[in-house]
C-alpha cells in the first residue's frame, strides 16, 4: 500500500488521475447511437496518445484492450467488440494509466440517448454511493465506514451491490492493498491515514448482486440480466479530508 511522503508524490498521483479524467471524458464525449464499444476504445488510444502515459489494463492478465466497455447487464471487464450501442443502453466504462510510475483509474456510466427511468434512478443512485463513501475517507475513519456508507445507500434505494469485485489501493501498482469493499459494518476495520490512495468504485445491479462470467473469460453480466452501472474515483485522503484525484479541473 502506498502512503505518500511527499508533495511531489501527490502530484505525480493527481497527474495520472488528471490524464485518466481527460481521456475518460473524450471518450463520453463521443458516445452515440451506433459507436461501435470497439471505437471507444480507439478513441481512448488516440486521445492518450498526447500523452506520455501508458493504459494501465492493456496487458494486464492478458486484458486486450485500453477500456472496458460494459453495456446493460454487463457488470465490468467488458471487452470492447462490434457490439454497436443503442437508444436506451447504459455503457459503463473503466479506464486506468500509467504515468510515470504512477496508476489512475476511473470508471463512469452514462446513458445513450434516452434511457428509461429505472435505469436513471440507477446511474444516480450508483454515483451518489460513490460520494457517500468519498465522504468517509479521511484520517481517523475506518475502512469499514467506506464501504458502508456504499451499501446502507445503496439498499436503502432498493438496488443491490456486487460482492465479487470491489476497490482497492492504488499507487505504484494499479492494485494495491487493501481491498474495498462496496459492502461492511462501520467502525472496523483498518483506520485511515494521511497519505493513502484508494480507488473506490461501486457496482451496483437493479436486480440480484449474483453475477457470472462469460465464455470469453472477461465480460462479468448479472445472473439475472438486469442492468448494472459501475462509478469510480481515485481518491487521496489528506489532512484534509478527501481529494478525489479524478475529479480535477481540466481543460
Ligand atoms: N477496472 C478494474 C479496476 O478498476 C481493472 C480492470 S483490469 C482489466 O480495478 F484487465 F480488466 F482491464
Ligand atoms: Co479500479
Amino acid at each position: 500500500m502506498i502512503l505518500i511522503k511527499s508533495a511531489r508524490e501527490l502530484d505525480k498521483m493527481r497527474e495520472s488521475a488528471r490524464i485518466t479524467q481527460c481521456v475518460l471524458n473524450e471518450v463520453i464525449n463521443h458516445i452515440r447511437v451506433g459507436s461501435t464499444t470497439y471505437e471507444l476504445d480507439r478513441i481512448a488510444e488516440q486521445a492518450l496518445a498526447q500523452y506520455d502515459a501508458l493504459p494501465a489494463f492493456k496487458g494486464y492478465r492478458g486484458y486486450p484492450a485500453s477500456v472496458c466497455v460494459s453495456v446493460n447487464e454487463e457488470v465490468v471487464h467488458g471487452i470492447p467488440g462490434k457490439r454497436k450501442l443503442r437508444e436506451g443502453d447504459i455503457v459503463s466504462l473503466d479506464f486506468g494509466v500509467l504515468k510515470d510510475g504512477y496508476y489512475g483509474d476511473m470508471a463512469v456510466t452514462v446513458g445513450v440517448g434516452k434511457i428509461s427511468p429505472e435505469r436513471e434512478k440507477l446511474l444516480r443512485v450508483t454515483k451518489e454511493s460513490l460520494l457517500r463513501g468519498i465522504e468517509q475517507a479521511q484520517p481517523g475513519k475506518r475502512l469499514g465506514d467506506i464501504s458502508h456508507a456504499i451499501e446502507s445507500y445503496v439498499v436503502n434505494n432498493g438496488f443491490s451491490i456486487v460482492r465479487d469485485y470491489v476497490g482497492h489501493g492504488i499507487g505504484r501498482e494499479m492494485h494495491e492493498e487493501p481491498q474495498i469493499p462496496n459492502f461492511g459494518e462501520p467502525n472496523t476495520g483498518p483506520v485511515l491515514k494521511e497519505g493513502m490512495v484508494f480507488a473506490i468504485e461501486p457496482m451496483v445491479n437493479v436486480g440480484t448482486y449474483k453475477v457470472k462470467t462469460l465464455a470469453d473469460g472477461w465480460t462479468v453480466v448479472t445472473r439475472d440480466k438486469k442492468a448494472s452501472a459501475h462509478f469510480e474515483h481515485t481518491v487521496a485522503i489528506t489532512e484534509n479530508g478527501p481529494e478525489v484525484l479524478t475529479w480535477q479541473k481540466t481543460t
